[in-house]
Parts: structure tokens; C-alpha cells; sequence
């Protein structure tokens, strides 16, 4: 796996999340030339938006900054184009395999599955407390620290 992409629902509270600590993780491996990292949403509402500002508060505190990140629409490319495609829910992962163009060669999956067998969700946080974007948070570091101990592996 050397591109990566984390869907959610609206593309400005946990995929962003994700693609922020990976592109921290994987620049501290030193593994940043090697590795394409982004994220997109299933829905476009909120395309050329900022991530929401409780997700950035919840990265800040952690010295992760979200704020040049920027929402966008997954596209049929992203199946052919990235080796790894990750949605936070099984919701997500329905709506990428029902999206998913005949031929693509995407792998598709569950976040947390995918990078550490756990067979469980980042469950969506925005009719949620700040609370609930710290537990996003937590829930993506450990996801994303698998993903890069995967790169690493492959040297
Ligand atoms: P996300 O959270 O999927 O983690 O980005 C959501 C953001 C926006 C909406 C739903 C979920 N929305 O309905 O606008």
C-alpha cells in the first residue's frame, strides 16, 4: 500500500482527522516521498469547506493542525488512482462499493479493519460533544500509526 484515502460522510470531521495524522506520521517515518495520502467525502455538501471547527480544536490540542485541509467529493478516478480506500463507518464502505466504477482496482474497507482487524467503526461525531471528537481523534492515531507501521515494514 503506498496511497491512501479516508472517506466519511461529509469529508470535514473524521477523514480529515485521518488524513491530518497521516500526513504527520508518516512525514515523522520519513516516509512522506514514498506515500500519497488524502481524504474525500461520500457526499459533496461540503466541497472547498475547511474541516468543522470542533475537529480542528480536537487535532490542535494534539498538535496535529487541520486548517489547510480543504472537503472534496469522492470521484471515480480515486478507485484507480489510490491502492487503498477507507471508510470510517460500514455505511461509508457500502456507499464506495456501490460507487466503485466496474474494473476499479482500489482495495476497499473499514478504517479500523484495515489497519489493526479491529471490526469496528469511527462513528460520526457531528450531532456530538467535543467529547465525541476527542474519541474521533483517538480512534484515528491508532488507525493511522498501524497504517504507517505497515509502510514501514515494506521499507
Ligand atoms: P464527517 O461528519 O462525515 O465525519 O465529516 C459529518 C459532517 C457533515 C455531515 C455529516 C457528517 N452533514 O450531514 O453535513
Amino acid at each position: 500500500m503506498r496511497s491512501i484515502l479516508f472517506i466519511c460522510l461529509g469529508n470535514i470531521c473524521r477523514s480529515p482527522t485521518a488524513e491530518g495524522l497521516m500526513l504527520n506520521h508518516v512525514a515523522a517515518a520519513g516516509l512522506s516521498h514514498l506515500t500519497r495520502v488524502d481524504s474525500a467525502g461520500i457526499g459533496g455538501w461540503h466541497t472547498g469547506d475547511p474541516p468543522d471547527r470542533r475537529a480542528i480544536a480536537a487535532a490542535r490540542k494534539k498538535g496535529v493542525d487541520l486548517t489547510p485541509l480543504r472537503a472534496r467529493q469522492v470521484q471515480k478516478a480515486d478507485f484507480s488512482n489510490f491502492d487503498l480506500i477507507v471508510g470510517m463507518d460500514r455505511q461509508n464502505v457500502a456507499d464506495l462499493r456501490r460507487l466503485a466504477p466496474a474494473g476499479s482496482t482500489a482495495r476497499i474497507g473499514l478504517c479500523l479493519e484495515e489497519a489493526h482487524g479491529l471490526a469496528r467503526e469511527v462513528p460520526d461525531p457531528y450531532y456530538e460533544d467535543e467529547q465525541a471528537f476527542d474519541d474521533v481523534f483517538d480512534l484515528c492515531d491508532r488507525a493511522v500509526r498501524a497504517f504507517v507501521e505497515k509502510l514501514r515494514s515494506k521499507g
